[in-house]
């Protein structure tokens, strides 16, 4: 197919983002959506068919076509039908690097809602970033909502606690908790570079050392993981935040014993693992060594010789020798890449049934093809874009975070307890 230039001003159909979303009804897939939050679950488009035989050629054209005015960012857990066509591969914490400098007017975000959110507000303001699938969400985001946010916060306040806590939110999360974030002291993280956060936030906590707290969103296991590990809290340290029950299900005196206060939140995938698989896979292949990501339980980690972002994840099987068995705990779509990258080595998945982010494999080649060509076509559709308001608070916890260590300060060093 041939592509034209693009007109110089793309109609829009925009998504907007109110500053604090509220209210959370039941939204049946592919009914409705939530633009304030991560439940975008229609997607209207005239899609080609998926089994068009030209689609690998119709995104090459159209981003042929585009140049240099486009720029597709690809998360590592994305369809190899999808990654192919990335100009820039990474986790998250690389990718919203990548999108904090990205020149290009257009950023085709493959990967999940809150990503696309953050490169709207790290981006310039003259950028449109496009999701190819509005329904391509986080379950992990969507465990928390900016409204319950306030409420815990006001919750902290009751106990007498707030004033000496620091919110620190993991990327997966929406725009509205990153700006409440930004707003109060706090700042975000990614897997790759938490320790270093939750060190910033104790920090930065009022009278810092042994007073400060940290109220970690919305990713119980992360936070846990980090604190305990990195930090060398321990679990009686942490104690578990549940927006739905009165209260968060804490006593003021809990809260005040607290030191780091951990959101009911997790990642569908990730925590599907269970430390019985660690245990079956190193009776199967002895000598494997076991990556997992820190979205895995507690429990899973402990078993593990390593656990890593997925950067690192991917680091660590590049390094490992010929002839190595590497068993992964992390998204399928990456761990069957690694396993085709790397015939040298035995690298096997560590759940034993299958595991891919439903999420992110909305983003397919139909998706991608619809919004490249409407692209070329003049037209922008499915933008995400994230509202002044809510952009400037969030854009400042993103800051501080860009300016932490990243890679590098890993939970790496600290496991390696079994095997
Ligand atoms: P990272 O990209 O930070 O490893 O996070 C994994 C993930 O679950 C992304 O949704
Ligand atoms: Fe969300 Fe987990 Fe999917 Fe990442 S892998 S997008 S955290 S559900």
């Amino acid at each position: 197919m041939t592509a034209a230039r693009p007109a110089a001003a793309p109609a829009r159909n925009t998504t907007s983002v109110p500053t604090i979303p509220i209210g959370s009804p039941l939204l049946l897939l592919g009914r409705g959506a939530d633009r304030g939050a991560e439940r975008g679950v229609v997607c209207a488009g005239d899609l080609p068919a998926p089994d068009d035989p030209t689609l690998a050629a119709r995104a090459r054209d159209a981003k042929a076509a585009l140049g240099e005015r486009v720029m597709v960012l690809g998360h590592h857990y994305q369809r190899d039908q999808v990654i192919e066509f990335a100009d820039a591969r990474g986790d998250s914490f690389e990718l919203s690097r990548q999108a904090a400098t990205a020149e290009a007017p257009y950023l085709v975000f493959c990967g999940v809602h809150f990503m696309a959110e953050s490169a709207s507000i790290l981006g310039r303001e003259d950028q449109t970033v496009i999701l190819p699938d509005l329904a391509a969400g986080c379950s992990m985001a969507d465990m928390a909502e900016g409204r319950q946010v306030v409420d815990a916060w006001a919750r902290l306040e009751r106990a007498g606690v707030a004033a000496q806590t620091v919110p620190l939110t993991y990327m997966n999360s929406t725009a509205a908790i990153k700006s409440f974030c930004g707003e109060h002291g706090g700042a975000i993280c990614t897997s790759s570079n938490a320790p270093a956060a939750m060190r910033w936030a104790f920090e930065q906590a009022p009278g810092g050392g042994d007073d400060g707290k940290v109220l970690f969103l919305p990713d119980q296991h992360l936070g846990r993981n980090t604190a305990v590990l990195s930090l060398g809290l321990s679990l009686d340290d942490c104690v578990v935040y549940d927006p739905w029950q009165p209260d968060g299900g804490l006593t003021d005196e809990q809260l005040r014993e607290a030191r780091v206060i951990l959101w009911k939140g997790h990642c569908s995938v990730h925590a599907r693992f269970q430390p019985s698989m660690v245990e079956r896979i190193r009776a199967e292949r002895p000598g494997v060594e076991v990556l997992v990501h820190p979205e895995c339980r507690h429990e899973v980690v402990l078993e593990a010789d390593r656990v890593g972002s997925t950067g690192q994840i991917i680091r660590w099987v590049e390094q490992a020798p010929a002839g190595a068995t590497v068993a992964i705990a992390t998204e399928l779509n990456l761990v069957k890449r690694l396993a085709e990258e790397h015939p040298d080595k035995d690298v096997v998945f560590l759940d034993d049934t299958v595991c891919f982010c439903a999420t992110m494999n909305r983003i397919d080649l139909p998706h991608l093809v619809w919004v490249l060509e409407a692209l070329v076509a003049g037209e922008v559709v499915n933008e995400v874009r994230v509202d002044a308001t809510t952009r400037r608070w969030a854009r400042v916890a993103l800051e501080r975070m860009l300016a932490l260590p990243g890679d590098g300060a890993s939970l790496t060093a600290v496991v390696g307890t079994a095997s």
